[in-house]
């Protein structure tokens, strides 16, 4: 009554709602909760505001995510995609994995990672039923900061077949291929055998290819292959190797690389005698990596970093 009186009473506005909606919020117990939720509804309200969003546009976006959400399963992961292509699992994996200078950064750990990997000898052959790529060793060391070897170190590694597909895209998602944990010896050495990485497209067929083609993206990746490199008393790391002569590398669809993750891949007509024993035949080619660990912060995040991510991102066994 009395606004109506003075012919003072004014309509809500976007403003009045965003502070209602924080006040609301603002009693959430936990401090750490109530951060990130006065947070997102800041920034949230404040893009809504931004780009004035239509009722449409919103339903679109409602439409989206359920779509994605119903592409999910035990070997499609959309919204993996989604935080990869926006660039927010690198920005995530920068702040939470910042590394001293010197040591081996990360990057994305992508969705194809699977738990169960055979366990490799020195040299072991990741990629068994790959008949078309050329035979590739990478070797090198796991050096502690000070560049003092790390022995038994145990490196989880993952790559696509020649054929630019994970295992589980292929004609038997359900045989673990191009895949190994390998270990370092007393001198910190690795040797894997594999193949050329090749490079290939994220899966593109739903909402995620969609916002690509729209945006006027590809879904490309750079030649690289996957490494969670751990041991312990070491903080573990989750990080890949590119090809350096990738077309690429400038654009890869979820910004995962960094220069110094950049790696020669070289080539060889004929095997030498490394290669002889390992059973290569033809033309072959090497790269060299070495991986600097940093010390753990607590005993505890060695074992419960690697194992609380496979389980937040639902890899299976
Ligand atoms: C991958 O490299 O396996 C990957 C990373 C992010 C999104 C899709 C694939
Ligand atoms: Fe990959």
């Amino acid at each position: 009554m009395p606004d109506r009186q003075n012919g003072a009473r004014r309509n809500k506005t976007e403003n009045d709602i965003t502070a209602e909606v924080l006040a609301r919020f603002s009693g959430t117990p936990d401090p750490r909760l109530r951060d990130i939720m006065l947070s997102l509804i800041s920034h949230l309200h404040a893009f809504v505001k931004d780009v004035k969003l239509t009722e449409a546009e919103w339903f679109q976006a409602i439409e989206i995510l359920t779509e994605a959400g119903k592409m999910c399963s035990d070997k499609r992961q959309e919204f993996i995609l989604f935080s990869d292509t926006l660039g927010v699992s690198m920005v995530v994996d920068l702040l939470d994995h910042r590394k001293p200078d010197g040591a081996t950064e990360s990057t994305v750990f992508g969705p194809f990672h699977r738990l169960g990997a055979p366990d490799m000898p020195m040299g072991g052959n990741i990629a068994h039923r790959d008949r078309t790529g050329t035979p590739a060793l990478v070797r090198g060391r796991v050096l502690d900061l000070d560049g003092k070897p790390v022995a038994n170190a145990l490196l989880d590694v993952w790559q696509t077949q020649s054929n630019g597909l994970y295992d589980a895209q292929d004609a038997n998602p359900n045989e673990l291929h191009m895949r190994g944990k390998f270990r370092s010896d007393a001198e910190g050495r690795y040797l894997i055998r594999t193949v050329l990485p090749v490079n290939y497209p994220i899966p593109s067929d739903g909402p995620v290819g969609r916002m690509l083609k729209a945006t006027g993206r590809h879904p490309w990746r750079p030649a690289h292959i996957h490494f969670v490199v751990s041991a312990e008393g070491y903080e573990p790391v989750t990080t890949h190797i590119f090809d350096r002569t990738d077309e690429y590398l400038q654009s890869d669809a979820v910004f995962a690389v960094k220069d110094s993750l950049i790696c020669d891949f070289a080539k060889h007509e004929k095997p030498d005698a490394e290669a002889s024993r390992l059973g290569i035949a033809g033309p072959f080619y090497t790269a060299e990596f070495d991986f600097h660990l940093t010390p753990a912060t607590t005993a505890q995040t060695t074992v419960m970093d690697a194992q609380q991510r496979l389980a937040a991102l639902g890899a299976r066994g």
